[in-house]
């Protein structure tokens, strides 16, 4: 299919410029059958989430017969700004990549554009003004996902008398879905005054993290209710620490958590974390198609949500045995 656009690009233009959103962009040249080359910088491995993720976009450019240069930059801004220069400098045809934190993007964008690369965000956003740095975004919609899970704990405190005390393990620091899962939970809880955030750290979205602040917070609360964890890996490691103090996770003390991979919906499922909101890791068969059409001068549009669902424990039990990540 893009084989048959490009030919039409090329044969509309010998210099094979094409219009695509924001911008004017060169189409891969060297030939009708040359490879379009996709730069994917990835935030790194910090959750079974971001494991998932980075198998369904290798996997997906090998079916979409798209050759893929694929960086690491273990949750470091200077490692993925330092991947993104070396792909320009590569020249590759199509640049994607999940911001590790939503700010500081501007000056290598603005240089992706210059050298008529176009980018394509994907799971996470930038806070930059210029929508023209990037051509789309594919992804959740994190400050929903931070909704669904305070209005779960609206419904579940209905018939509290008492002050329900949450304590909040945050994501990665500035990350886009810390920022908004922190958002939309805070708005959803504002409907019954009883729900109190009473501590909130980041965890920095790995069960290591999760485990320490959720230690720091059990010696200094003792009446903790609730654990809101912006992911499933931060919650696995608060389980291991409220364990590790004597107390029973999803009974003693409720856990809500975000993505519903494989360890937390056995969690959920085991009766140890109470709800799960989805966020889905496979993105990787729309980011293929996203970089074609952006490639074959189609129109995209500048915002693509992933579908996404919540479960409870029943419906995790249920899911389990063909979840895929
Ligand atoms: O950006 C998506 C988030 O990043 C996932 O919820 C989390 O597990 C990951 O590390």
């Amino acid at each position: 299919m893009f084989k048959k656009s490009l030919i039409a690009v090329m044969a509309a233009s010998a210099l094979a410029l094409t219009a695509c959103g924001g911008g004017t962009q060169a189409a891969p040249s060297g030939g009708a059958d040359k490879k379009i080359v996709m730069g994917f910088a990835q935030v790194g491995a910090e959750s079974g989430w971001r494991t998932a993720n980075t198998k369904s976009v290798q996997e997906s450019a090998k079916e979409a017969g798209i050759d893929l240069k694929f960086s690491d930059a273990q949750q470091k801004q200077e490692n993925q700004i330092k991947a993104i220069r070396s792909y320009i400098q590569q020249k590759v045809d199509v640049i994607a990549f999940s911001p590790v934190v939503e700010s500081g993007w501007d000056t290598v964008l603005k240089e992706a554009k210059d050298a008529k690369i176009p980018v394509i965000l994907t799971d996470r956003a930038v806070d930059s003004a210029d929508k023209s740095l990037y051509k789309t975004f594919l992804g959740s919609d994190f400050v929903l996902e931070g909704k669904k899970a305070g209005e779960w704990l609206v419904a579940e405190s209905k018939s509290a008398t008492d002050t329900v005390n949450i304590v909040e393990i945050q994501g990665t620091t500035g990350s886009a879905p810390a920022n908004d899962r922190k958002q939309g939970f805070e708005e959803a809880i504002k409907a019954d005054p009883k729900l109190k955030i009473i501590a909130s750290q980041s965890g920095d979205f790995t069960r290591s993290g999760g485990k320490q602040v959720m230690e720091a917070f059990l010696k200094n609360n003792a009446d903790i209710d609730v654990v809101f964890a912006h992911n499933d890996d931060e919650g696995l490691g608060a389980i291991e620490a409220i364990e590790a103090a004597g107390k029973v996770p999803g009974k003693d003390i409720k856990i809500i958590t975000i993505d519903a991979v494989k360890d937390g919906m056995t969690a959920l499922s085991a009766g140890k974390i109470n709800y799960i909101v989805e966020c889905s890791p496979l993105l990787g068969t729309q980011l293929m198609d996203l970089a074609k059409k952006v490639l074959a001068g189609e129109t995209v549009p500048e915002r693509v949500v992933t579908e996404e669902t919540t479960f409870t424990q029943e419906q995790a039990t249920k899911a389990l045995p063909t979840r895929q990540y």
